[in-house]
């Protein structure tokens, strides 16, 4: 919850207590940079005892709630028929209003059965935004071409825009004139678009997309992996929406789609997922598809543990203290960064603090993969891992050229209820540290590249032992290790 201080600041108060901990270190920044250096420069591949804080992601890495612990207790494990989907199902039906729902274990998995059974080959998926998984199944599994059609205003970092997640509706009308609607697969929207800076759509666009596709026989899927941030931001950005709950918002977005598929890993804070719609007819075509890829129909690759966790995670989503939780650190965090002149996505969005890596380090040519350097010498400083959204995080084209991202974003994920403001502001230290030391940032290159998401494996190194330079001016600077 955001409180007012008395100095007129607003300050993101926890709406929870922590019951139990884990222990976490830092190592010294001689060793810090030896771990970046046997990870190749990429921070998928660092092991979690050589990080300090896990900025990673918020996917599989929130804090389970009291009464999510007591589902996973409470689970009946069953092959078949158990109770705990049933349960489930009930929740899906109560929080989200759909009547059929599988599981599946995660976003990508529901990214899979999508593509496969209703992308077009040959054809075109649009969508406001890509997520890098949905862009892979889109090419990969329906062999079809990803569409994006987002506003300009989206690929300005420094925006007050309030909903630049929103997909630009004279684009849409004119791709489907162009492609033919027959060669459309469905039109996707992502709530809280990852790859832009966690930027939500606004429930007027969300509306207006939904009448070109009626119009237009069109099928609408909903990634609702960042839903209950995306309803936040309605809630509090969206005129003739602050006396509506974020549960009423959350119904009204759902009931825009013909099917709705999530990663539980971030809203409901389980490892899994799920794919629900209201059209019986569309859940009959992706049912067969259920217990080849995932599981039988009742399970869908998750545990009945997670399944059960998972339903009491749908229903405390949209409590707006759960809902808010991670929004309000960030928004805190971006203020904060903007205020001292250090370039971050503008709004605050939901997921993460994104740093503007090529206005943070100005100095880097594209060739150098600029977020990847920036995120690599953040952990260097601090112990911080953060992932590179940027040109890595696109795969070369098919002459091996490499594709430059629209955004080279340094994120800086916020996990929901793990970290504390303290935890932020030794970050902000540190990150106010770096800025004024940007200059010894310089590029990377790659070693082993594997062909397909090469963020996830890849490996690369320091071009001029960069990373050297900088441990040794941050120890200098500091007076030691830390
Ligand atoms: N859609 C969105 C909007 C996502 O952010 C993600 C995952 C997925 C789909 C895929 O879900 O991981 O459960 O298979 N985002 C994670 C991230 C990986 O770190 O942002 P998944």
């Amino acid at each position: 919850m955001l409180v007012k201080l008395a100095n007129g600041k607003e300050l993101p108060v926890e709406m929870h207590k922590a019951r139990m901990v884990q222990k976490i270190r830092l190592i010294p920044a001689e060793d810090r940079l030896k771990a970046i250096q046997e990870a190749g420069y990429n921070t998928f591949l660092l092991r979690t005892k050589d990080v300090y804080l896990d900025m990673l992601t918020d996917s599989g890495v929130n804090s389970m709630s009291d009464n999510q612990y007591a589902a996973l207790m409470n689970a009946d494990d069953a092959y078949a028929g158990s109770q705990t989907f049933y349960d489930f199902a009930d929740a899906v039906k109560d929080v989200l209003g759909y009547e059929h729902v599988m599981n599946v274990h995660q976003g990508r998995a529901a990214e899979h059965l999508l593509s496969k059974v209703f992308g077009k080959p040959g054809g075109v998926t649009i969508t406001n935004y890509h997520f890098t998984t949905t862009k892979a199944h889109i090419e990969l599994t329906s062999q079809s071409v990803c569409l994006e059609l987002y506003a300009d205003e989206a690929l300005k970092t420094k925006s007050q825009h309030p909903f630049k997640g929103n997909m630009d509706i004279q684009k849409l009308k004119d791709a489907i004139k162009k492609w033919g609607r027959e060669k459309v697969g469905f039109v996707r929207m992502e709530a809280t678009t990852n790859l832009l800076g966690g930027q939500p759509f606004s429930m007027e666009n969300l509306k207006e997309v939904r009448k070109i596709c009626d119009q237009n026989g069109l099928m609408l899927i909903l990634d609702g992996s960042l839903l209950t941030e995306n309803a936040y931001f309605i809630w509090k950005r969206e005129k003739g929406y602050a006396n509506k709950t974020i549960a009423e918002i959350v119904k009204e977005m759902a009931a825009q789609a013909d099917i709705y598929y999530m990663s539980g890993r971030k809203n409901t804070c389980v490892r899994g997922g799920m794919i629900a719609t209201n059209n019986k007819a569309l859940f009959g075509q992706l049912e067969p598809w259920l217990p080849v890829y995932e599981g039988f129909f009742t399970y869908g690759g998750m545990s009945m543990r997670e399944i059960g966790a998972m339903g009491v995670g749908l229903r405390e989503m949209v409590d707006p203290a759960v809902a808010g939780s991670s929004c309000e650190q960030i928004k805190y965090f971006v203020e904060t960064l903007d205020g001292m002149g250090i370039p971050v996505v503008t709004p605050p969005g939901g997921l993460a603090c994104h740093i503007d890596a090529r206005k943070f380090a100005p100095n880097l040519a594209k060739e150098g993969y600029i977020a990847g350097a920036v995120v690599a010498a953040l952990y260097i400083v601090s112990g911080v891992r953060a992932m590179e959204r940027g040109t890595i995080s696109m795969d070369r084209d098919k002459d091996g050229n490499d594709v430059y991202a629209d955004l080279e974003l340094a994120r800086i994920a916020i996990p929901r209820r793990v970290y504390t403001i303290s935890h932020i502001e030794y970050i902000i230290d540190r990150l106010q540290w770096l800025h004024k030391n940007r200059e010894l940032i310089k590029g990377l290159k790659f070693v082993s590249e594997p062909p397909v998401l090469r963020f996830f494996l890849g490996k690369l190194d320091a071009l001029d032992q960069w990373s050297r330079k900088l441990c040794d001016a941050f120890k200098k600077d500091f007076g030691g290790d830390w």
